[in-house]
């Protein structure tokens, strides 16, 4: 396979030069083609003290992209495949063995551009292919079983949640209807069913990206499994180690925000009641106040970055 153009990293510099900041293990949680792990490797090999990168992604393609790129690097580093999700059980051990602490977490969200642009995926609205969606080739829900199988009251709630769509429940009441005479197979079907229902032709993209969006959740379980990876990943960072995220839509950027808002407030009890010293105090401090976006030059050399959020947290 090609992965010459697999994907070309968002907010690359500004993440990279930001969440490291002391030798130790780091891990990019979203390999994808190994953009942001080069260069964290590269940064890796100026510190002093041993370093040891981890890459992680569910795609196996990512995978062999990733180590096409770093291979001639020669650095120190393992690429495992898995979900971020599970960060705790994939690089304790990893830690462990090395005897390095935690000093890094990197979440570059999203599907990456070779994803997007391979037709068999499923990903696009844009490229007919199978209706599928899964970043994890293997894993067990397709979006065909999303659309064919949810019953309207289901798809609608879907379309509300994780695409913010409007128009979520007259999509809903067209698939279901449409599926009545044969269960949808592609992304194309699935697309024009969704423009029919559309009232204003002239909105139908909106539309459209809000389905994909919400049914790409859905398949990947994607919000369920940010929550659960910001936890654990927290909890694996050694004291002054970091935690970046770049999210690329509302629903994902609202979760990291109110994750590290969270851990960088003392918790002080019930108002009115006068303590010395909070009940709770603080576990981080936040490294971003606001979050960083691309710059308009890196928004014209890539769109893609148009939507990038990146917001930096560090643990005491
Ligand atoms: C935006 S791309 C990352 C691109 C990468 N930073 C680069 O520079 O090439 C996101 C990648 O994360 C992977 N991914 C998304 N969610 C994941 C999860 N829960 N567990 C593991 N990998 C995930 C996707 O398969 C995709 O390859």
């Amino acid at each position: 396979m090609d992965y010459q153009d697999y994907h070309e990293p968002v907010l690359a510099d500004e993440s990279v030069s930001l969440l490291l900041t002391l030798p130790g293990v780091y891990i990019d949680g979203t390999l994808g083609g190994g953009g942001h792990s080069l260069r964290l490797l590269r940064k890796l090999e100026t510190l002093v003290g041993e370093s040891l990168l981890v890459g992680i992604d569910q795609d196996s393609h990512a995978l062999e992209a990733a180590s096409e790129k770093l291979g001639a690097l020669g650095g120190n580093y393992r690429l495992v495949r898995g979900n971020f999700g599970m960060v705790k059980e994939l690089v304790t051990p990893i830690a462990r063995g090395a005897a390095l602490p935690v000093m890094g977490f990197l979440l570059d969200l999203g599907v990456s551009s070779f994803q997007i642009d391979t037709p068999e995926r499923g990903f696009s609205y844009l490229r007919n292919g199978p209706l599928d969606m899964r970043m994890d080739p293997d894993g067990p829900l397709t979006a065909a079983d999303v659309v064919n199988e949810y019953d309207e009251t289901a798809l609608a709630k879907l379309f509300f949640r994780y695409g913010e769509e409007p128009l979520g429940g007259r999509v809903a009441r067209a698939l279901v209807s449409a599926r009545s005479t044969a269960p949808l197979t592609t992304t194309g079907e699935l697309a024009e069913v969704v423009r029919a229902a559309c009232p204003r032709k002239d909105l139908a993209i909106k539309t459209l990206s809000r389905i994909y969006q919400a049914l790409r959740i859905e398949v990947n379980d994607e919000l369920g499994v940010l929550e659960q990876a910001l936890a654990d990943g927290f909890e694996l960072l050694s004291p002054g180690g970091r935690l970046a995220v770049i999210s690329y839509h509302s629903l994902e950027d609202r979760i990291v925000k109110r994750f590290f808002a969270a851990r960088c407030s003392a918790d002080w009890g019930p108002k009115g009641v006068a303590l010395r010293e909070p009940l709770t105090p603080a576990e981080a401090v936040l490294v971003t106040r606001k979050s960083i976006e691309a710059t308009a030059e890196e928004t014209r050399r890539n769109p893609r970055a148009r939507s990038a959020r990146l917001r930096i947290i560090q643990k005491l």
